[in-house]
C-alpha cells in the first residue's frame, strides 16, 4: 500500500531562524557563508520563506523572491534556496516543497521560475531537471568560494 504524504507548509517565523541557519550551514557552506547570506535574505521583506514540516517537525525550507509586478508582461519568481535535512533527503520532501513554492509563485502571477545551482551539485541538478527545469546558461566563479553555477528555469504553466 502507498504511504500518504502528510507534509505541512507554513511561512517561516522568527523562531525558525536557528533551524534555517543550521540547515544552511550544513548544506550550503561549501559554497560560501550561506548561513549568514540566507539570514540576510530572510530579513528582506520581499523574500518569501516557507518551512515544510511533518508531525510538528521541521524538514526543510525554501525561499523565493518575485520580480516587481510589471504593468505589461509576465512576472518571474527566483528560487533563492531550497534545503532539506540530510537525514530526510531522497524521500520526496524536496519535490513536495518545490511544488508548493511553484504554487506560491503562481498565486503571485509568476509564469516562470528561475534559479542558480552549482555545476558540481549533481543531486540538485538531477532534482531540478526531474522537476522540469532546463539549463539556460553557465557562469564561472558564481559562488563566494569560486564554484561555477548553472542558471535554470521552468515555465509555470497552469496546472
Ligand atoms: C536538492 C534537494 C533539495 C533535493 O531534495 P530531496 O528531498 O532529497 O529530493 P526528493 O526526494 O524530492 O527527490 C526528487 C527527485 O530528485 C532527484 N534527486 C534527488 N536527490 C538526488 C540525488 N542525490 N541523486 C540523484 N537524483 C536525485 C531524483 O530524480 C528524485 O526522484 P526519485 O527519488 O524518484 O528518483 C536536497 O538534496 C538538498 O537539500 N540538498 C542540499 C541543498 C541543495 O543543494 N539545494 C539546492 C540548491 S539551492
Amino acid at each position: 500500500m502507498c504511504k500518504m504524504e502528510s507534509f505541512i507548509y507554513r511561512p517561516a517565523k522568527q523562531k525558525d531562524l536557528e533551524f534555517i541557519r543550521e540547515l544552511s550551514a550544513q548544506v550550503f557552506s561549501r559554497y560560501g557563508n550561506y548561513e549568514e547570506i540566507v539570514l540576510a535574505w530572510l530579513e528582506q521583506g520581499a523574500v518569501i520563506t516557507e518551512i515544510i514540516m511533518e508531525q510538528n517537525y521541521n524538514l526543510g525550507f525554501a525561499m523565493l523572491v518575485l520580480d516587481r509586478q510589471k504593468v505589461l508582461g509576465s512576472r518571474t519568481a527566483h528560487l533563492l534556496a531550497i534545503g532539506i535535512l540530510p537525514e530526510h533527503q531522497r524521500r520526496g520532501v524536496g519535490r513536495a516543497l518545490l511544488e508548493h513554492m511553484e504554487e506560491v509563485a503562481r498565486k503571485y502571477n509568476a509564469v516562470e521560475m528561475n534559479l542558480w545551482t552549482a555545476v558540481d551539485n549533481e543531486p540538485a541538478l538531477s532534482f531540478f531537471q526531474k522537476a522540469g527545469f532546463e539549463i539556460e546558461r553557465f557562469e564561472s566563479y558564481y559562488y563566494p568560494k569560486g564554484q561555477a553555477a548553472l542558471a535554470m528555469s521552468k515555465k509555470l504553466n497552469c496546472k
